[in-house]
């Protein structure tokens, strides 16, 4: 071995262990999202709507079951209640009073325009991640996005790093094995990069 082979084998060497060693420790090296939480164009409160009213998360975000992306619902969504609904609970103002807030949501709706909401999280561009699978195999939103029924404004939870996704995927697959079922959550490296 020359001096100049074992500079290569080494880095490359150094390069695999730094890179285990980061994913063991279930770092992104990209920079770790968690806790980032925007505000957004109207405070839409999930506490609210999907916490004390208890609306489905799928009434809003239909696409999830069936597509790569959950989606974020069309003010159509919100005027199915937004019609009649003006207020919050106990404010002063009369029934046919719009608050603020939902009269700058009623002239948002009939301008014809949407609200540019801040998107919260998002995977680097190399990794696939479809929605519909893990909604089909019953896989719970707030497994990677927390207790978001809680939330007033959404706050990303989790890393969401490619340790956390192989980890649920190895337990479930424990899990379904356990049961005498095929493993169906994949741990190869083309499954989520194309
Ligand atoms: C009445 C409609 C509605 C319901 C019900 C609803 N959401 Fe949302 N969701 C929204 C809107 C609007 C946004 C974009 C604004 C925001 O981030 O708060 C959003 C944003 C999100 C985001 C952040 C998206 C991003 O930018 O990364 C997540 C995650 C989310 N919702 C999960 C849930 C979960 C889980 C439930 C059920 C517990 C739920 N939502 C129920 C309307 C809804
Ligand atoms: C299933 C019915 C329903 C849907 C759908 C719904 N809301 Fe609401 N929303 C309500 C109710 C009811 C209240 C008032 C709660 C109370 O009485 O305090 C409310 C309150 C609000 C408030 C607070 C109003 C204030 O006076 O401060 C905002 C803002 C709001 N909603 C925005 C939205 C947005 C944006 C959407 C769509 C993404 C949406 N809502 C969808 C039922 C709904
Ligand atoms: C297995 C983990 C996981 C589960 C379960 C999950 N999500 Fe997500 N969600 C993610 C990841 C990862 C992203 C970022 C995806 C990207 O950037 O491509 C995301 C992004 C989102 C977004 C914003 C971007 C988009 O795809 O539209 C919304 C809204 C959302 N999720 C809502 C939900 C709701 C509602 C549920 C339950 C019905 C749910 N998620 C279940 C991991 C999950
Ligand atoms: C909480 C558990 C859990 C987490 C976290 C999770 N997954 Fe999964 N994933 C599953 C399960 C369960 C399946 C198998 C679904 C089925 O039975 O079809 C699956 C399947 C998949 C599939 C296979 C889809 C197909 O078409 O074959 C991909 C790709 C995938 N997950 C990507 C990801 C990525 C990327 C992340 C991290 C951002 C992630 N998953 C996080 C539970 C999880
Ligand atoms: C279940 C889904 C999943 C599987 C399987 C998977 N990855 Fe990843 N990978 C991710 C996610 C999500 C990220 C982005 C988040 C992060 O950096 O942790 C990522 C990031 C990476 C990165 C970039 C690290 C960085 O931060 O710059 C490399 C390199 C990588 N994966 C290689 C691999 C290799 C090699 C395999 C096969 C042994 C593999 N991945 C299998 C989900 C997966």
């Amino acid at each position: 071995m020359n001096l100049r082979t074992v500079a290569i084998t080494g880095a490359v060497a150094l390069g695999a262990s730094l890179m285990i060693f980061a994913l063991s420790l279930d770092t992104r090296l990209l920079g770790d999202q968690s806790g980032y939480k925007p505000a957004q164009p109207i405070p839409y409160s999930h506490a609210l709507h999907a916490g004390e009213l208890k609306i489905d998360c799928l009434f809003c975000h239909t696409a999830a079951e069936t597509s790569r992306h959950a989606g974020i619902p069309p003010l159509s969504t919100c005027m199915k209640c937004h019609e009649t609904v003006t207020n919050k609970a106990g404010t002063p103002l009369g029934k046919s009073d719009p608050s603020p807030e939902i009269q700058k949501l009623r002239e948002t709706y009939t301008s014809g325009r949407g609200f540019e909401w801040v998107r919260i999280h998002r995977l680097p561009a190399y990794v696939e991640f479809p929605h519909s699978r893990h909604i089909q195999a019953g896989v719970a939103c707030q497994s990677c996005h927390g207790e978001v029924q809680g939330m007033e404004r959404v706050e990303q939870a989790k890393a969401l790093t490619m340790g956390e996704c192989l980890t649920c995927h190895r337990e479930e697959n424990q899990k379904q094995q356990l049961a005498g079922r095929l493993p169906q959550a994949p741990a190869d490296c083309s499954a989520c990069h194309h």
